[in-house]
């Protein structure tokens, strides 16, 4: 593949195979792989192959390049389709190294909170899941959330997107939401075996892929951009900025950068909200998020409470709740 991305002309197979050290045989179904991956490759006799396009795919040799990280992402499981990279991640977490990422171009049974269904047309979205295996108590999970919502945030503004941190999971662009997180555990009680952070981003749906029940509530970063954001750059200035935050609290205890960006980028603090306990619903304010990452709030008795996760609900200026 670096050979054809290097070359703006056409190389023969002849040259590939010496330059690899394998069989011409080889080359040709390694391009003809390639091909079914969607990489267009021109082959002209005794010219040999040229590369003329990249398909929009969310491999490790397509994200590679804008990836630097040391093991967030490092090893990557793509698929075409799954029915869930949070579910696929479980399964093989326990042998996998940390920081081993599931992506999917399409979910059949994405999952969001509250067994919810987390939409996920194919190669329009981004949906991944990193394995993480982290020396903190388990009581501190919500954490994560926190670490991968600043990560999401960061990355976007990367990209030139300015977007806000619904308090702990989600990401939002003029009120609606772009972006969900879905942190899964196995522990033991003092012990964390692994945790599974599942991020599904409404990257390049467009206005017909969302349901007219959610037009409200959901919006794509093409919808609010104007154009196609690029997925591969996006996925990889996520996990680049992860690995920066997960490092830093993961090791050195200190989770104030990621708090900071949850503060100052957040959508909630300063607003009337619902605080959501199953069926149970209450109203408050969100006074501020503190250094643990939890969100303080104000009761309509006057009395503060500290919510350390949970589902929360944001008022518009119309009354209405997103
Ligand atoms: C939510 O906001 O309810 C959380 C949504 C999380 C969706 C992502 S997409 C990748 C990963 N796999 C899943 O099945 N869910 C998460």
């Amino acid at each position: 593949m670096e050979i054809l991305k290097q070359n703006n002309d056409h190389i023969s197979g002849e040259n590939i195979s010496k330059e690899l050290g394998v069989s011409r045989t080889a080359i040709w179904k390694y391009i003809n792989a390639l091909r079914e991956e969607g990489y267009e490759i021109e082959s002209i006799t005794r010219r040999g192959y040229k590369l003329l396009s990249t398909p929009d795919i969310l491999t490790y040799e397509e994200i590679k390049e804008y990836l630097n990280t040391e093991f967030i992402g490092r090893k990557i499981y793509y698929f075409d389709t799954l029915e869930s990279t949070n579910n696929y991640a479980k399964e093989i977490a326990i042998e996998e190294a940390e920081g081993t990422t599931i992506v999917a171009e399409e979910q059949t049974k994405g999952k969001g909170r509250l067994g919810r269904t987390w939409l996920s047309p194919k190669g329009k979205g981004i949906y991944f899941s990193v394995i993480l295996k982290p020396k903190f108590s388990p009581m501190e999970v919500a954490k994560v959330t926190l670490l991968g919502a600043a990560a999401v945030n960061r990355a976007l503004d990367d990209l030139g997107i300015k977007s806000s941190i619904k308090w702990p999971n989600d990401i939002v662009i003029g009120g609606r939401k772009v972006c969900g997180i879905l942190t899964e555990m196995s522990s033991e009680l003092s012990m964390i075996n692994y945790v599974v952070m599942g991020i599904g981003i409404n990257a390049n749906f467009d206005q017909a892929d969302i349901p007219l029940e959610l037009q409200d509530k959901a919006t794509s970063l093409k919808l609010k951009n104007g154009k196609n954001i690029n997925r591969r750059e996006l996925l990889a200035a996520i996990l680049n900025h992860l690995e920066d935050l997960y490092l830093k609290f993961n090791i050195d205890k200190d989770l104030s950068e990621a708090i900071k960006v949850c503060r100052d980028k957040s959508a909630v603090i300063g607003k009337d909200i619902k605080i959501i306990y199953g069926k149970e619903v209450r109203r408050a304010k969100a006074i501020n998020i503190d250094d643990q990452g939890q969100l303080i709030v104000q009761m309509e008795d006057g009395s503060r409470e500290k919510i350390i996760s949970g589902e929360i609900s944001i008022r518009n200026v119309d009354d209405s709740y997103i």
